[in-house]
């Protein structure tokens, strides 16, 4: 197993108060794990902290290392436009760009000079949206506006816009939660393939789900990684009670 990322004693401030303490972890290539605690323990946090989104709440401090690929994310002479590039996001609530089905998966590649106007960037855009298994749904209508889609169209609109610029890691923050089951097992099918060709990192309040889908687990509690393990062991036989607790509905 490749570590494509590596955290390194990563702690994050909002004004006084920690909300990451000393988290070190190292996630795998052509993986999925999953981030799992309850409500507040700082799960988006510390996604958002692998792509810099935390650049973007003035509040935030932070402290450590986010290397990917052997670079710190962090040091001064990154730029931060490349990394989010480098690492895309897909949100829990399906947000297309009040654009076309067409511009939403264009803009960022012809934005990034990655494709020029014309057939390139139309097969970019076929080949995106087939990747997000949505081209058989849409490709009768890519002018259409990506908001006419329903909620779980949406959600692999975005997926489609996310692969489009050719990332190496995809963080997803509870990206079924908003949707019904169908829709769901569409995306988790989706994330089985497209993990054959980058890292997913994913939150997930659903038990079920982290055990269906992902490689590894993390359990996180008020800031802390607690216990970080093959998911089989996270849910068959954890290490730490206060796991157990959480997997087994105890608390959280
Ligand atoms: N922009 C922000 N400004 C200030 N505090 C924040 C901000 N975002 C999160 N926090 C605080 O940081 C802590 C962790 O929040 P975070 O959103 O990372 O939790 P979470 O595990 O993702 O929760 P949930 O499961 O509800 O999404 C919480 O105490 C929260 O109030
Ligand atoms: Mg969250």
């Amino acid at each position: 197993m490749d570590v494509k990322v590596k955290v390194d004693k990563l702690n994050l401030w909002y004004g006084t108060n920690q909300a990451l303490h000393d988290i070190s972890i190292d996630l795998y290539d052509n993986k999925i794990t999953a981030l799992i605690g309850a409500s507040g323990c700082g799960k988006s946090t510390f996604l958002r902290s692998l792509n810099r989104m935390n650049d973007l709440v003035e509040s935030a401090k932070i402290q450590g290392n986010v290397i990917v690929d052997g670079k710190n994310i962090y040091d001064k002479d990154i730029d931060v436009v490349s990394v989010r590039k480098r690492i895309g996001m897909v949100f829990q609530q399906p947000n297309p760009f009040p654009k076309s089905i067409y511009e939403n998966v264009a803009y960022a590649p012809l934005k990034h000079g990655i494709v020029k106007k014309g057939s390139d960037c139309d097969e970019l855009v076929e080949s995106s949206l087939k990747s997000a298994g949505i081209w058989e749904e849409v490709k009768d209508k890519l002018q259409a506006p990506g908001t006419s889609l329903s909620g779980g169209q949406q959600q692999r609109l975005c997926i489609a816009r996310t692969i489009a610029v050719k990332p190496d890691v995809i963080l997803m923050d509870e990206p079924t939660s908003a949707l019904d089951p169908i829709s769901t097992e569409k995306i988790e099918a989706l994330m089985l393939e497209l993990k054959k060709s980058y890292t997913i990192v994913t939150v997930t309040h659903n038990m079920q789900q982290a055990a269906r889908i992902a490689d590894h687990t993390a359990f996180f509690h008020l800031g802390e990684l607690v216990e970080y393990d093959e998911t089989e062991k996270i849910f068959v036989n954890p290490k730490l009670k206060k796991t157990e607790d959480y997997i087994t509905g105890r608390f959280g």
